[in-house]
């Protein structure tokens, strides 16, 4: 876990100095090799068997927050058949690490031209339809040990299923940054609408 933290702060200060675009170039292999070895010490095995409930729709077990939202490691949990809404993860870096169960992400890319929007949208109380048209990634098919990658110009926006109707699906997120009220990352949701098109939702919405 130790490498784990410190290669996330080295991220997190190279993201301070150099801005979200570094996220998206960044060499991933070793924040992948060091979620790897994490998840096969035994304190962090024990802890997850220990902790690990399934009694919501959607759970989330904490694993590691930084008070400065420079990072959070978490697990996420979905009962059988159920779907994690679709969301966004403005200027941040995610590692999703499948754990158990059949799974799918579906993913977008927002245009850049499409981002000033949901800038405005983020901003304002006024209720209004704002759609987005993003452009679609292929669905990828996650099985335990499969690993997904968020970021600020790749896959920012995504949803989670769960394929099957008798197991939950696991998996493990590595985010960095993470969720800041105070800066422009904050979660926005979406619906599906016809022609490819997203619309935002309202927290009123949801
Ligand atoms: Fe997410």
């Amino acid at each position: 876990m130790q490498n784990l933290i410190k290669e996330s702060k080295r991220i997190y200060s190279q993201f301070l100095l150099h801005g979200p675009k570094y996220l998206d170039t960044f060499d991933f292999q070793p924040i992948t090799k060091f979620t790897i070895e994490a998840l096969q010490t035994k304190s962090l095995q024990d802890y997850i068997n220990k902790n690990l409930t399934m009694h919501q729709e959607i759970s989330m077990l904490p694993i590691q927050f930084e008070p400065d939202n420079s990072f959070a490691f978490a697990i996420f949990t979905l009962a059988p058949s159920v779907t994690m809404p679709l969301h966004d993860h403005p200027d941040m870096f995610v590692l999703s690490y499948v754990l158990h169960g059949d799974g799918i992400r579906e993913g977008w890319n927002i245009k850049q031209t499409h981002l000033e929007k949901l800038n405005q949208f983020k901003k304002t109380s006024i209720q209004q339809d704002v759609m987005v048209e993003p452009e679609e990634l292929p669905r990828l098919s996650l099985k335990a040990g499969s690993i997904c990658y968020t970021t600020p110009s790749s896959c920012n926006l995504h949803s989670f299923i769960n394929n099957s109707s008798t197991e939950p699906f696991v998996f493990l997120d590595i985010i960095v940054p993470h969720y800041d009220e105070n800066t422009n990352r904050t979660i926005t949701y979406f619906e599906r609408k016809k022609d490819n098109q997203l619309k935002l939702l309202q927290q009123d919405e949801l």
